[in-house]
């Protein structure tokens, strides 16, 4: 959990507070980062308190509100709605998830929402992703081949090598993973970090790709691996329920194993 509270000396002040609409008797207080690049002020947390009996479950219920009925500068992103292509995942309550996935009567008190941790902020709670995106791209993250593709089918994989990829294929690059690890707020630059790991990890582990073995070379370094130090709040906090921890110790494992 990275529980945000404003201490005294925060440079994220008190914003500004919409009161319950007229006539709401059931009303949730929603607790947003805001920070706008143009206006050069600090960051600063505004409070809204939404009509629960006239919003969807979901914190991105709750945000789709805020910014169509009460306040339209609310900055976000989003597009599936449904746990499927990861642009809205944030810090809510303390935990990396997604707000689309996000069920408002799981949070206690108020909802605090803040961008992902330890991430340049483009705007309110939209994080810069272009270093993740970076690093995603540098693993290659596609099938890489040099045998010719049989004349008459796909490249096939026995039921067993398909297999493998459960629990990889399902992530949705959404970076809750990697911006929940103290190794990656600290060394962001170097260490790839657990989700474009699990994509490495991914191709590695594909039995149609073919450079299985400089895929391992590319990671066997100091930082771009071995920066993981099995702190496991990547696995904890996957809102896809998966084990990007589990994956990075296989990389390395297989690093150990081609050396005997
Ligand atoms: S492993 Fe989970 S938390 Fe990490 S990017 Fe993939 S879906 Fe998101
Ligand atoms: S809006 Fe697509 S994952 Fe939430």
């Amino acid at each position: 959990m990275v529980e945000f509270n404003l201490p005294k000396n925060s440079r994220i002040r008190e914003g500004k507070s919409w009161p319950a609409p007229e006539g709401a008797t059931n009303t949730k207080k929603f607790r947003i980062y805001r920070w706008n690049p143009d206006d050069g002020n600090t960051p600063q947390v505004d409070t809204y308190t939404v009509d629960m009996d006239d919003c969807g479950p979901m914190v991105l219920d709750a945000l789709i509100k805020i910014k169509n009925e009460i306040d339209p500068t609310v900055t976000f992103r989003r597009s599936c709605r449904e746990g499927i292509c990861g642009s809205c995942a944030m810090n809510i309550g303390g935990e990396n998830t997604l707000a689309c996935t996000k069920y408002i009567e799981d949070a206690s008190g108020d909802v605090k929402i803040y961008p992902l941790p330890h991430m340049s902020v483009v705007k309110d709670l939209v994080p810069d992703l272009s270093t993740a995106y970076a690093q995603l791209s540098s693993i290659e993250p596609w099938m890489k081949t040099e045998s010719p593709l049989p004349p008459d089918t796909e490249r096939l994989q026995t039921q067993e090598d398909r297999a493998k990829l459960d629990g990889l294929y399902e992530c949705i690059l959404c970076f809750a993973c990697a911006t929940s690890c103290p190794s990656y707020w600290w060394n962001g630059e170097r260490y790839l970090g657990p989700a474009v790991l699990l994509q490495a990890y991914r191709w590695i582990v594909d039995s149609r790709d073919e450079h299985t073995g400089e895929r391992l070379d590319a990671l066997e370094d100091p930082f771009r691996l071995y920066r993981c130090h099995t702190i496991m709040n990547c696995s904890k906090t996957c809102p896809k329920g998966l084990n990007p921890a589990q994956a990075i110790a296989n990389i390395k494992k297989l690093l150990v194993e081609r050396q005997l």
